[in-house]
């Protein structure tokens, strides 16, 4: 069966009513038929049947054994962070996305907890950066946005020799593009915002686990902490899985498309695209993931910010907005936008530039895509700001 069915039928059928789609338990608390005996739910902060189809859900696609549905792609990391303790050490990739890096070095920098930024590309550097004291090695690929590709096997292979966790920030592949805890990562966590919400409405996180003691430290976490996922944003997220294959699959496509016509264009600089061969990724990626993903970047060959601002001002299909995932196409300048808290030292680690460019390729015709990125770019050059 493929993934696509797989996903579709395993969304539970409400065994009570025989409703098709799942109910949305718009409760915060649940009546006890007799002091402390309850039918398994007993407060909506401590559990859910909803956010709990959610959870199995998320679970069963990561190939893990539980899930944890939160507030925000932010508090699943914070969730994940709190595993720590004061004293501990993490080595984390050095072009992580920026509120990981935030959090990392202000919140949890207070409460003790010291981090490394490493090239995870270097597995010499890897190893050198561990102390006695390293308990966590935190991944993201691709990475955002010049979309590097960190071998995860060869890192889990490391981690495992040396006993420390391994974090995989699974947000840009989505399981339906790639499976982490297969490759040996000891949790997964998602900006639930991005694929697997899809429609740019709900703000969410998810974190699975590969173990039932780790699942059981996180649902603590969650409860103990408390910024868990409404019923509502429950039951969108469990409908953006029903289509996630399909759509993640369009975006894909819809992305190579693009990738290829930028990588031919006088007026563009670097195209960033794992499925490019050219790309240093590619072959780690052809074997990693099941697709290329959604998103490209690439570099105006000029890189003024002058022109970044005409050419995303001409576009007019790809909205100039922050976030990812979404079926409408966005454009994003890194530098001004998602990335403006990387401080400018740091630029090169991140592929950081003025004149970079990132899209995330919705599900559009792809001809119309790239009609759109070559009017824009002709209107530059009609008006002297593109060579
Ligand atoms: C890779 C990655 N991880 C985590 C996050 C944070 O997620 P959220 O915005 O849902 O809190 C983002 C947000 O852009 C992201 O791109």
């Amino acid at each position: 069966m493929s993934l696509n069915t797989e996903i579709i039928h395993s969304i539970p059928v409400d065994e009570l009513t025989g409703a098709i789609s799942v109910p949305i338990y718009q409760t915060t608390t649940f009546v006890h038929s007799s002091p402390g005996v309850h039918q398994g739910y007993d407060y909506t902060r401590s559990g859910n049947p909803t956010r709990k189809v959610l959870e199995d859900l998320i679970a069963q696609y990561e190939k893990g054994t539980t899930g944890a549905a939160f507030a925000s792609g932010m508090a699943a990391i914070d969730a994940v962070l709190k595993l720590l303790k004061s004293g501990d050490h993490v080595i984390a990739g050095n072009d992580i996305y920026g509120g990981t890096y935030r959090l990392l070095t202000t919140i949890f920098k207070k409460f003790g907890v010291d981090v490394s930024f490493v090239n995870l590309q270097d597995d010499e550097e890897i190893i050198q950066a561990i102390r006695p004291a390293t308990r966590l090695v935190w991944v993201e690929t691709p990475t955002n946005p010049s979309l590097k590709i960190i071998d995860i096997l060869a890192v889990s292979k490391i981690t495992k020799a040396n006993d420390l966790l391994l974090c995989v920030d699974n947000t840009f592949g989505s399981p339906v593009c790639q499976k982490p805890i297969e490759l040996g990562a000891d949790i997964v966590v998602h900006s639930a915002t991005k694929y697997i919400g899809g429609h740019s409405d709900v703000i969410s996180g998810l974190v699975v686990t590969s173990t039932k003691e780790l699942g059981e430290e996180i649902l603590f976490i969650q409860n103990a902490c408390g910024a868990v996922l409404s019923p509502f944003e429950s039951w969108l997220l469990i409908r953006g899985l029903e289509t996630l294959e399909l759509r993640y699959r369009q975006h894909s496509s819809n992305a190579f498309a693009v990738a290829r016509y930028l990588n031919g264009q006088p007026w563009v600089e670097n195209v960033y695209y794992p499925g490019l061969t050219s790309h240093p990724g590619h072959e780690i990626a052809f074997r990693q993931q099941k697709y290329f993903g959604g998103i490209v970047s690439f570099t105006l060959r000029d890189g003024t910010l002058e022109a970044v601002k005409q050419f995303t001002k001409a576009a007019k299909l790809f909205k100039l907005a922050e976030s990812l995932g979404g079926i409408k196409s966005l454009i994003a300048h890194p530098v001004t936008m998602t990335h403006a808290s990387i401080p400018k030292e740091r630029h090169a680690d991140f592929g950081l530039s003025e004149g970079l460019l990132r899209l995330s390729v919705g599900l559009e015709d792809a001809d119309d895509l790239i009609n759109d990125l070559a009017t824009a770019s002709r209107v530059l050059q009609t008006e002297g700001v593109l060579n």
